[in-house]
């Protein structure tokens, strides 16, 4: 393999885990970032990113093959840019703004030969009809002769103990296939299978269906869910009932709603890409329609179950388990806890919440966070107990022992009976 100065602008989620596994292959790594806060902490071994621990970014520090800066002047010499920003939705657009900033930082240093990646997740057509015009434009160079421009999907999944960088798949789409070779040879220093497509925005594409195609799952079994108690059912069961089934099924779960930088965004990115043909794309329309309300609904089931007991919402304390998007991650993005807390606080409930890996405060809540372990007292001082977000770190037991009721959106409790436990 031959070594490479590689440089990863933006230092989150996805850049870090890739700043280090390309060290660890032997590249040569500047990490850019622009948060001065966060490059310092990084250079001290801090790191920001649950899944990189300060143990593994100590070790990478001290092979003296990376080195972290907010300078642009630092990226001269580098011969491959991988840029692993933020695409957030804005008013419910691509907002984009980040990915041109960091061309435009690529653009001070790139060289002819050279390579650029782009790994954030974007619409199709990304890649060709916006990165590649401004890398022109700013340098003068073109691809596919003078430099190599590629799509690669970061599909990372935080908090996942099996599946990490180096052992999920990795899809590439080169423009031209000098490009694809050169990037194939890049990402399998350090990841075992690499996936070619033939270009940047059948790679593009890819991650959108995966996402979408989850997006839609979810948002599937979260109706089901909603009509499934009305008709006595406990679809938990029959989503187990059918994941027996070897082939045609894969199973998706209810909760209270979607969240994380990918499964309430990425979706929206392809449903404007597809709404510019002049068309809704009704599938993701319907989905994240179905997704949002979710909130509401809990809080509704809340107010039922309360009012079951000759008790009101208002003024009813209600302790919430977990307030990040999934388990065992301390990642707030596109929580749906906030919007359900609120909604709780909107009709009077006093909310308190506890979560192993996320501290407080709740941004335009009241809510009381609940440091340290999770007691028995604080579990029988609530009302109901809402399981949003199924911690390893929760004893279920525990929480339908001393609980006085108990609704439970993630099935945490499963193959446990009481009178006073409730499922999504
Ligand atoms: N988090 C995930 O699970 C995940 C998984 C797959 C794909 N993605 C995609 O990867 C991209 C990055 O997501 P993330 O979760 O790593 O984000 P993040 O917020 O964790 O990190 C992004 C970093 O980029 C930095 N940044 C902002 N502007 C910059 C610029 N102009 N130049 C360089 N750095 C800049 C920020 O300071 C931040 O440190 C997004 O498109 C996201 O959709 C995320």
């Amino acid at each position: 393999m031959s070594s490479r100065n590689v440089c990863v602008l933006g230092l989150g989620y996805v850049g870090l885990p890739l700043a280090c596994a390309a060290a660890g292959a032997g590249h040569t790594v500047v990490g850019y970032d622009p948060d001065v806060a966060r490059v310092r902490g990084l250079r001290e071994g801090r790191s920001p990113v649950e899944d990189v621990e300060d143990r593994l970014l100590e070790k990478v520090l001290a092979g003296g093959r990376v080195r972290f800066t907010h300078d642009v002047a630092d990226l001269q010499g580098c011969d491959t840019f991988v840029i692993c920003v933020p695409t957030p939705l804005t008013e419910k657009t691509p907002d984009l703004t980040m990915v041109d900033a960091a061309v435009e930082v690529v653009a001070t240093a790139l060289r002819p030969g050279g390579m650029v990646v782009l790994e954030s997740t974007t619409y199709p057509g990304t890649t060709e009809d916006r990165v590649a015009p401004k890398i022109a434009e700013l340098t003068g160079l073109t691809a596919p002769d003078d430099y190599h421009l590629v799509f690669s999907p970061e599909r990372i999944d935080p908090g996942n103990p099996i599946y990490q960088l180096s052992n999920t798949p990795r899809v590439v789409g080169g423009l031209g296939r000098r490009a694809g070779d050169a990037a194939e040879a890049f990402y399998a220093s350090f990841i075992d299978h690499v996936h070619r497509v033939s270009g940047p925005r059948e790679a593009e594409m890819a991650k959108l269906l995966e996402n979408t195609y989850r997006h839609v799952n979810i948002a599937l079994v979260n109706e089901m869910a909603i009509f499934c108690e009305e008709l006595g059912i406990n679809l938990w069961e029959s989503i187990g009932a059918a994941s027996t089934k070897p082939f045609g099924f894969a199973a998706f779960s209810p909760g209270p709603g979607v969240g994380g930088h990918c499964i309430p965004v990425d979706p929206s990115y392809l449903s404007w890409r597809v709404r510019r043909l002049g068309y809704p794309f009704r599938f993701v329309e319907l989905a994240g329609e179905i997704n949002d309300r979710m909130p509401s609904y809990v809080a509704a089931r809340v107010a039922d179950l309360l009012n079951d007991v000759q008790k009101s919402v208002n003024g009813a304390r209600i302790l919430v388990l977990g307030v990040a998007y999934k388990r065992d991650i301390g990642d707030m993005r596109e929580s749906p806890a906030p919007v359900l807390i609120r909604k709780l606080e909107g009709r009077g409930a006093q909310v308190r919440w506890h979560d192993p890996h996320v501290s407080g405060p709740i941004a335009d809540t009241a809510a009381v966070a609940v440091a340290g372990e999770l007691t028995a007292e604080e579990l029988a001082a609530a009302d109901l107990v809402l399981v949003h977000t199924d911690h390893s770190a929760y004893d279920p037991q525990l929480v339908v022992r001393h609980a006085r009721r108990v609704f439970d959106t993630r099935n945490m409790t499963a193959g446990l009976t009481a009178q006073h436990l409730f499922r999504l």
